[in-house]
């Protein structure tokens, strides 16, 4: 099942190449002013349980700035003459690398990642007290390295900028190297759910789905950007499930948020189908009825809208749905209310979208709808569209009619905002109920 994926995939393409975050560099480095300073840490290592830990994932502003993806990394941007990239790293060590892997070291780090000079780590204190002495601003992330938090504290007066003020801007309009990235993630993704979805047949459990859409991404050198949702019947109706271990019924939906990482960035696909292949009346109202809203909240996605307008796009088809399917009794501005915060919320509580990178909910988004915070939508954004219609089964703060009880539908696609408009880039995930039917349960 694997290899038919592999062969539809085609070659993956490069990581970002060096010259590319060198720009990034220059481009961060230009915002700041000469007397500042800024630190870029990355994430600490997370404890699971007793001594085993969480598999480790690169800071994502390290990421795009150096590429270094070593524990305990820091990447300090400071001004001598000419704007420098110091890169402290944990030193050789080979007892510790016998142990806990290969490192670079100092000398390997120099010469392996786009930064002009290179520190151990054990040096990090004295070197930073003297970039910090009468320095002008200091841009630093608070809360991901313990022993860069103090130092910083204890050689400033005032609080530090956080970095994410300049680097965020930058991060949300995305290259075509990084374009290319995120196509091929969405590629895999999309593969994956359809593997998922030929696979599908009576008495497998969420945690099937689950092996196949997560063992695709491991068979491709890519592992998940978020914990899978696989949630059939009612658990469909429960935005953040991640238990996936109920067994699935026939005449349920089920519903998968699956999405991968290429070279850090993410894909983040919905999709929901019949477990036995045949979409009920009631299944299909609701869904065609979600369709329709993904459908205008894609078109919507235009160069110089705000990105509220696919939210409101969103949901004046699914308030309009929602009173021609009997389900809301009121007119069309109670079921939107004044702020779209309507009836129709009962139903759909969750935002439309979010912006879509190194980080599933990615850097430069702001509440849909909060004027202030509001982008406007340019050429090179990555942006989700998801919206969804849930009626739970088990809610009982609003009264839900036994024919729509237990129906959880959520579409949920990728799309690059271009000069000519929206481009899915998930599209090689069918979403057309006559596609699903026909796949569903097909191998
Ligand atoms: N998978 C997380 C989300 O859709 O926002
Ligand atoms: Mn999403
Ligand atoms: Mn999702």
């Amino acid at each position: 099942m694997y290899e038919r994926v592999t062969s539809a995939l085609g070659t993956r393409p490069a990581a970002i190449n060096h010259s590319e975050m060198r720009q990034r560099q220059q481009d961060f480095c230009a915002e700041m002013t000469k007397g500042s300073v800024a630190i870029i840490t990355n994430n600490p290592v997370g404890i699971r349980s007793a001594d085993v830990h969480h598999r480790h994932r690169f800071n994502s502003y390290l990421h795009y700035l150096t590429g270094w993806h070593g524990k305990e990394g820091v990447a300090v941007f400071h001004h001598d003459g000419e704007w420098k990239c110091r890169l402290f790293v944990r030193p050789r060590d080979i007892k510790m690398e016998t142990w806990n892997g290969r490192r670079p070291g100092v000398e390997g780090a120099l010469t392996g990642w786009p930064v002009d000079e290179t520190e151990s780590r054990d040096n990090l204190k004295e070197n930073l007290e003297e970039l910090l002495n009468d320095v002008e601003n200091v841009y630093h992330i608070h809360g991901l390295d313990s022993d860069v938090d103090e130092i910083v504290e204890l050689a400033l007066q005032e609080d530090s900028l956080n970095p994410g003020e300049i680097l965020d801007d930058m991060r949300v309009i995305k290259s075509e190297a990084e374009v290319a990235l995120m196509q091929y993630s969405a590629d895999l993704a999309s593969h994956a759910h359809v593997e998922a979805m030929r696979e599908c047949v009576l008495g497998m459990g969420e945690w099937h789905m689950q092996s196949i859409i997560e063992g695709c991404f491991l068979f491709h050198q890519s592992q998940w950007a978020y914990p899978s949702i696989v949630g059939s019947g009612d658990n469909a109706t429960i935005l953040h499930y991640g238990d996936n271990n109920d067994v699935m019924n026939d005449g349920d939906l089920v519903l998968i948020d699956a999405g991968c990482e290429i070279d850090g960035y993410a894909s983040d696909i919905t999709r929901t189908f019949p477990v036995n292949g045949k979409f009920t009346d009631a299944q299909r109202d609701i869904y065609e009825l979600v369709l329709k809203a993904q459908i205008a909240g894609i078109e919507a996605c235009q160069a110089g809208s705000p990105w509220s307008a696919m939210h409101h796009a969103t949901s004046r088809v699914l308030a309009a749905g929602l009173i021609e399917l009997g389900i809301l009794d009121c007119s069309l501005e109670e079921a939107l209310g004044e702020d779209f915060d309507g009836q129709y919320r009962e139903y759909f509580m969750h935002g439309t979208g979010h912006f879509l990178g190194l980080d599933v909910h990615d850097v430069g988004g702001g509440r849909q709808g909060d004027e202030e915070s509001e982008r406007i939508l340019a050429p090179g954004m990555v942006i989700t569209i998801e919206p969804g219609l849930y009626f739970g089964a088990w809610r009982d703060d609003v009264e839900i009619d036994s024919k729509w009880s237990g129906i959880g539908v959520r579409i949920e696609d990728d799309v690059l905002v271009t000069e000519d408009g929206p481009v899915v880039l998930t599209a090689k995930c069918p979403k057309e109920i006559t596609e699903i039917e026909a796949l569903v349960g097909s191998n």
